[in-house]
């Protein structure tokens, strides 16, 4: 897959392994942020004139990509958000503080990053109500655990879809068919899915879903929460001012329409026309051909790390595109600060999963479709020069 020519940042003398944090952008995504600002920087008022027209009818148009990318029944299920973090405390504050009561549970897995898990500790004090986590085993979440953690209490399960760390793919559909059986609504946090598989929220049958722009060739500051509409008219606005009402007076406020309601404020604009370009990219490379050659690329990447023997690799019967590692006797902080003395760029750390079954610090390479083998290689090389390595650390 050769896009080497479409990102400015391919351009400079780095490898970029650190893609479940932030992606690189496209020109075309830059170039149609700039165009905002050179040719019809305005507000989207919804009707006052040319230029705000225009930008309505691209939040309009995004609104309508992010539909069709997630396959979701109508736009006015997609709400824009600053990203997911924002997404999954606008679902637990505004959907959940008011449908839980006291003495009901939540269940979350161990793995899940800080955003899937702070949200719902701040609500579980406030309303008295139980998180009840599910570990992984072997760093994959099993359906028979989850289910074992299911009361007649548990109204909610929130999950992501595929990990930051060790990414671990979740079946979300069978878990959404068992949870809905018992009455259970279920939240999925997209983040490091929505980049790299298709997503069929129909089809998964997910009453929540958050994910950002940023993670998959958009702008920073832009997130989208999904909710099933008959879900969106039951959650309270979390932000109040301007463009999210219809009507006020010293008594009564009358909110706008589904989702205007939930997007109090001026909205980023630039971002989301960029996001909107970003998802028209991804889908002419085409989701599926992203998917399938990230699998390639870390089938690629395991196979040469193994032949490595000082280089422990935690998470090979993961299915995302995050490989974690260490190397024998040396700090993962260590280990990335040395990477990027030869131009690499990885994360190390706990990856904000601090509550993860694996709970070593580790070094994350992870993958995008713009990664390639030689860019492996070129790591792998790095990796094979212990002696260098070995001064670095010491
Ligand atoms: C699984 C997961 N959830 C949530 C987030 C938070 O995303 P953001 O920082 O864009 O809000 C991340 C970011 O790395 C993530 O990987």
């Amino acid at each position: 897959m050769n896009s080497k020519n479409d990102f400015p940042m391919k351009e400079k003398n780095i490898i970029y392994f650190d893609n479940a944090a932030t992606t690189l952008k496209p020109y075309r995504v830059i170039n149609k942020i700039n165009e905002y600002y050179e040719d019809y920087s305005a507000n989207s008022h919804r009707g006052d004139y040319d230029i705000s027209f225009k930008v309505d009818d691209e939040i309009d148009y995004t609104r309508e990509n992010v539909k069709m990318f997630i396959n979701a029944r109508r736009k006015e299920e997609i709400i824009f958000t600053k990203n997911t973090t924002d997404s999954l405390n606008t679902i637990v504050f505004g959907f959940f503080l008011n449908y839980l009561k006291e003495g009901d549970e939540i269940i979350l897995s161990s793995s899940e990053h800080a955003s899937n898990i702070l949200p719902w500790m701040i609500l579980s004090i406030k309303k008295n109500v139980k998180i009840v986590f599910v570990d992984s085993v072997n760093e994959k979440l099993h359906i028979k655990d989850l289910i074992n953690k299911i009361t007649n209490k548990t109204k909610v399960i929130s999950l992501a879809q595929i990990t930051n760390v060790s990414g671990d793919k979740r079946d979300i559909k069978t878990i959404c068919e068992i949870a809905h059986k018992n009455n259970i609504l279920v939240v999925v946090d997209a983040a490091q899915s929505a980049p790299h598989m298709k997503i069929d929220v129909q089809d998964l049958d997910a009453d929540f879903l958050a994910f950002s722009a940023h993670k998959m060739c958009g702008p920073t500051g832009v997130g989208v929460l999904y909710g099933k509409y008959e879900l969106l008219k039951k959650m309270i606005p979390f932000t109040y001012g301007g463009g999210m009402n219809l009507n006020y007076n010293e008594r009564s406020l009358q909110l706008a329409e589904i989702p205007y309601r939930f997007e109090a404020g001026t909205p980023n604009i630039a971002g989301i026309i960029g996001f909107g370009e970003a998802i028209d990219f991804i889908n002419e490379i085409g989701i599926e051909n992203i998917e399938r050659h990230e699998k390639y690329l870390r089938k690629y990447l395991i196979k040469e790390l193994e032949k490595i023997p000082y280089v422990k690799i935690y998470n090979k019967d993961c299915e995302g595109s995050t490989v974690i590692i260490n190397v024998e006797g040396v700090m993962s902080g260590d280990l990335g600060l040395y990477l990027n003395t030869n131009g690499i760029c990885v994360r190390s750390g706990k990856h904000c999963a601090k509550m993860g079954d694996n709970k070593e610090d580790t070094v994350r390479i992870s993958l995008y479709f713009y990664n390639t083998y030689e860019e492996i290689d070129y790591l792998i090389k790095a990796l094979k020069d212990r002696k260098s390595i070995y001064e670095f650390a010491n």
